[in-house]
């Protein structure tokens, strides 16, 4: 049997680039010669990505609070049963847009919900599965929003950068990028909290460097706790 792989996540507001290190990293992991999986919370699996349409349409309104948590457990639950656990006993790693600290981050700091309700869903819903590493990419609030808030802008447009890791042009995923200032103070609070709480698993990176910077950077640490 395949040693367990390992299972990788990656953390931020939106706009912070994540998604672009992301793909860096299993670009340089794959020419190393691993396995990698790359996927995405909400989403990931056929069901997950019906639920990430409800959830990041801007048409979608008035989603209490917690639906919006029990969706993105929903989406979670079914992402770990089809994908996260089947690529890790494979011996895989798992590189996973956002996971259970983005429902602390949004929806227990940004909606208020409290951390103690998202902590108790994950150990029900998901059997407390916790990553090896969490790759948080930390910046100031107003510059990840107003990052994103181009992109959606240019989709909006139908246009998208070539060679950039973006949201697909034709879909509408703004639900959250409406949110005001104050909703992602809350959540960037609740990240560094929970990076404050748990330090051996979740690592902050600071994100206003470029993106080959940032890179660097994330591949170093990754070496270090992996030893990949
Ligand atoms: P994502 O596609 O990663 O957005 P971006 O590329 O802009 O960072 O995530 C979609 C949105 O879903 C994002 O605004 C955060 C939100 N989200 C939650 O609120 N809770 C969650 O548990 C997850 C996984 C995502």
């Amino acid at each position: 049997m395949a040693a367990r792989g390992k299972f990788i996540t990656f953390e931020g507001l939106d706009g912070s680039g994540k998604s672009t290190q992301l793909e860096k990293l299993a670009r340089s992991l794959r020419a190393h010669g691993l396995s990698v999986t790359v996927t995405r919370e909400p989403g990931g699996t056929g069901t997950g990505e019906k639920i990430r349409e409800v959830l990041l349409h801007s048409a979608t309104a008035g989603l209490s609070p917690f639906t919006e948590m029990a969706l993105m457990f929903a989406s979670r639950a079914q992402h770990i049963h089809e994908v996260i656990l089947p690529a890790l006993a494979e011996g895989r790693i798992v590189l996973c847009d956002r996971f259970t600290d983005s429902t602390e981050a949004y929806q227990g700091g940004g909606r208020k919900l409290g951390s103690k309700a998202v902590l108790r869903l994950h150990e029900i819903l998901c059997a407390n599965l916790q990553p090896d590493l969490t790759i948080l990419l930390d910046n100031e609030v107003s510059f990840s929003i107003e990052r994103a808030r181009r992109r959606n802008r240019r989709h909006k447009a139908g246009r998208s950068e070539a060679g950039r890791s973006e949201k697909s042009p034709e879909k509408d995923e703004n639900r959250f990028e409406q949110e005001s200032g104050a909703f992602f103070g809350r959540v960037r609070h609740a990240y560094l909290a929970i990076a404050a709480r748990d330090p051996l698993r979740v690592h902050v990176i600071n994100a206003r460097g470029t993106p080959g910077e940032t890179h660097a950077v994330i591949m170093e640490l990754v070496r270090k706790k992996l030893k990949v």
